[in-house]
């Protein structure tokens, strides 16, 4: 065999099948988070590397992984690993994008008419058998139509997203680094700054990578700025939103309310955020469709292997570090 390939949970699909029939493929067996102090020792001599979002791959793996020349992450997004440091020792990056747009765009609007029609708290109505008859004003919630709908953040997925929810009847205001002619031709969506974005939108959906300059992107200032009836989305990564202001604008009714599927400290849901009602709380499952898991698995082993081979793999994240 060619190489060694360390893999931090079994994926779904067949692709890893494929993986070894030409690598020694090692896959961490457990069913949670490969602990730190594991993982060091499992990358030792070993050429790749396929992590989950929640592997810190830092320059104490990359020394640890002395022969490491791929890291191969089944996610799109990379913030869990250091690019920087990869690069310096030539160690090629890549990443899962595509196959997972329309699985987490979904996602979020699930969250974003859960919060507008109140629909978790419908269920647990139910189900605590409090339901006694219609009602002119039991649970309320925010009518879509006519409502502003601000999306930060442009790329594919919140493209998809205003894609997707364009029937709602909903006006469109997007703030990005880039102008996205698509969103502005087909949905007439405007650009406008983020605190124009902020101040005008019925509802916003946040949709950036976390990079430094996104790190609290959203907090107690843009709070403020935001419509009291506003509802708050996140699908993207829990650090761009300051996750303490935002628990306090809850309580404090600054904001109607807000869909999570991502947390500061994942998995550490602070109590005081699960005890209010105003929020809903997903287990980070923006990707998580057979479909998109399956496409998710292919997608990191088809890096992989190109990288291997010294083929210019798909979703190169450093493209400095390549060589033909
Ligand atoms: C990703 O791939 O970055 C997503 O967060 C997974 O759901």
């Amino acid at each position: 065999m060619a190489g060694k390939i360390f893999v931090t949970r079994n994926l779904p699909g067949r692709a890893l099948d494929r993986l070894s029939e030409r690598y020694e493929v090692e896959i961490y067996p457990g069913d949670s988070p490969i602990p730190g102090e594991e993982l060091l020792k499992k990358v030792k001599g070993k050429d790749g590397l396929i992590p989950l979002l929640t592997d810190k791959v830092d320059k104490a793996v990359m020394d640890r992984g002395d022969n490491l020349k791929v890291i191969s992450n089944y996610a799109v997004g990379y913030d869990n690993i250091d690019v920087e440091e990869a690069t310096k020792r030539g160690i090629v990056v890549t990443n899962t994008p595509g196959v997972l747009t329309d699985a987490t765009a979904e996602l979020g609007w699930a969250l974003l008419l859960t919060c507008a029609r109140r629909t978790a708290e419908g269920d647990k109505f139910c189900r605590q058998g409090k339901y006694k008859g219609w009602s002119p004003t039991l649970l309320l919630g925010m009518e879509l139509q006519g409502k502003t709908l601000g999306i930060i953040g442009a790329g594919r997925i919140g493209t998809e997203f205003v894609k997707k929810g364009s029937g709602f009847g909903l006006k469109t205001l997007y703030s990005d680094e880039f102008r996205n002619e698509y969103l502005e031709q087909e949905f007439g969506a405007k650009r406008v700054k983020l605190e124009t974005l902020l101040r005008e939108a019925d509802i916003v959906s946040v949709h950036v990578p976390l990079i430094p300059s996104t790190l609290h992107l959203i907090g107690e200032r843009e709070l403020k700025i935001m419509k009291r009836t506003a509802i708050l989305i996140n699908t993207s990564r829990g650090p761009v939103i300051d996750e303490k202001e935002l628990r306090k604008a809850l309580k404090e009714r600054e904001i109607r309310g807000a869909g999570l599927d991502v947390y500061e400290n994942e998995p550490e849901i602070p109590k005081e955020l699960a005890e209010l009602e105003n929020v809903v709380l997903l287990p980070h499952i923006g990707s998580a469709t057979e479909e998109a898991r399956v496409k998710m698995a292919d997608l990191a082993v088809e890096n992989m292997l190109a990288a291997l081979e010294g083929k210019r793999p798909p979703n190169l994240v450093n493209p400095e570090v390549f060589r033909e």
